[in-house]
């Protein structure tokens, strides 16, 4: 896979070349490339921004720097297997099911936008030669989309053959469809006490059908307490 991310602040992005995702860079199952939106400027002040038709407040990322750069990097097409992922508190709330569907592209460019966003003709026109996707982490706001191509790329990069060890410890997870789109069960380890606190018997007991079952009904207690909203959308028990 390969994946290019177009920010004003690549620094931002270093992080990428650390723990499993670098890892995977150097194993050679994804090659990552970060660039800089500035360099796709013409004037002397390497001017990305300028204020909003219409009126109010913050400023709008220019078209020109983005239409540019772009075209650069998907060059004249066509552009099958390549999604553009936009970051914005206005897009479509990111799962881990958009997750295994960009781990099934053969590559993504993520434009990161800053200040109040990208002007919107940026994601019309580009929508016209490549798949477009709109993606927000989460109902809050984030000063600028790199964060959130940190976390899109680490939950897609974690999900390509040979990068996670023990490919079960994928489908046991939370939200992973095979969990019923649970949370996960609470887990533990050595030792057998700690501070007084024990670790539930049935674990011990060497019986995997109880175990199985003690973790499907912690499973389900634990989202119906914290994430009464996944419950809606999954299968009764039994
Ligand atoms: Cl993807 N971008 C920004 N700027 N803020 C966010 C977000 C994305 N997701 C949640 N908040």
């Amino acid at each position: 896979m390969r994946i290019d991310v177009v920010t004003i602040f690549p620094d931002y992005l270093a992080p990428l070349s650390l723990s499993l995702v670098g890892k995977a860079i150097a194993a050679g199952i994804v090659d990552v490339a970060v660039h800089d939106l500035r360099d796709w400027t013409h004037d002397r002040h390497r001017t990305v921004d300028d204020t909003p038709y219409g009126g109010g407040a913050g400023m709008v990322m220019k078209p020109e720097p983005w239409g540019e750069c772009l075209d650069a990097l998907l060059g004249p097409g066509p552009n099958d297997g390549t999604v553009l992922v936009v970051p914005t508190p206005a897009g479509v709330p990111y799962t881990q099911s958009e997750a295994i569907d960009l781990a099934n592209a053969e590559r993504i460019v993520i434009a990161c936008g800053r200040y109040e966003g990208i002007d919107a003709r940026v994601a019309e026109h580009f929508r016209t030669r490549v798949e477009v996707r709109e993606l927000s982490l989460g109902d809050y706001v984030l000063n600028g989309g790199e964060v959130a191509a940190l976390a899109i790329v680490e939950s897609v990069v974690r999900l390509l053959p040979g990068v996670v060890g023990n490919p079960e410890s994928l489908v046991e997870e939370s939200h992973s469809a095979d969990q019923d789109g649970l949370l996960e069960y609470p887990v533990f380890t050595k030792p057998p006490t700690w501070r007084g606190l024990a670790v539930p018997d049935i674990l011990l007991s060497g019986h995997h059908a109880n175990i199985a079952t003690w973790r499907a009904e912690q499973a389900r207690a634990l989202t119906v307490e914290r994430r009464p909203d996944l419950i809606r959308d999954s299968p009764p028990v039994g």
